[in-house]
């Protein structure tokens, strides 16, 4: 089985980014963990600040893999160009958030990614990924 894991705008900096937000672990030590932990699916990580990469990725999993995970991070909030790719892949795509985006600023409330995608994940911390693949290990 086929998973990726996508993130977007400024989530390479976690572990020193707002730790009071988004806690003091690394992105790459938190994968890491999570590939031992479930070391018979075929799981890989993929992070950009840049939107059309972003998109690109999504292409290019999007029709043989059986399962996106994604954070798109800021693009949640601004891009269509994401929705949209969301909206053409044939794989299945999971949303989440490390972060309570509904208890923070209003612009957050908004997704681009959440109409398209086969279920959303907020706010449980970095526990959101693993939420997500056991959703696709388990349906
Ligand atoms: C985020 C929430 C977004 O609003 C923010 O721009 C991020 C991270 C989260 O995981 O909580 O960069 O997607």
């Amino acid at each position: 089985m086929k998973i990726i894991i996508i993130n977007g705008p400024n989530l390479n900096l976690l572990g020193k980014r707002e730790p009071d937000v988004y806690g003091n672990q690394d992105f790459e030590s938190y994968f890491n963990a999570l590939k031992n932990q479930y070391p018979t699916i075929d799981l890989s990580y993929f992070q950009s600040n840049i939107e059309g990469e972003l998109i690109n990725k999504i292409q290019e999993c999007g029709f043989d893999y059986e399962g996106i995970i994604l954070n798109a991070a800021a693009y949640t909030h601004t891009s269509v160009g994401i929705g949209d790719a969301v909206k053409a892949v044939t794989t299945p795509v999971i949303e989440v958030h490390i972060s309570n985006t509904f208890s923070r600023e209003s612009f957050r409330h908004q997704s681009y990614i959440s109409p398209h995608a086969k279920g959303v994940i907020i706010g449980l911390g970095l526990k959101s990924y693993e939420l997500a693949l056991y959703h696709f290990l388990n349906q």
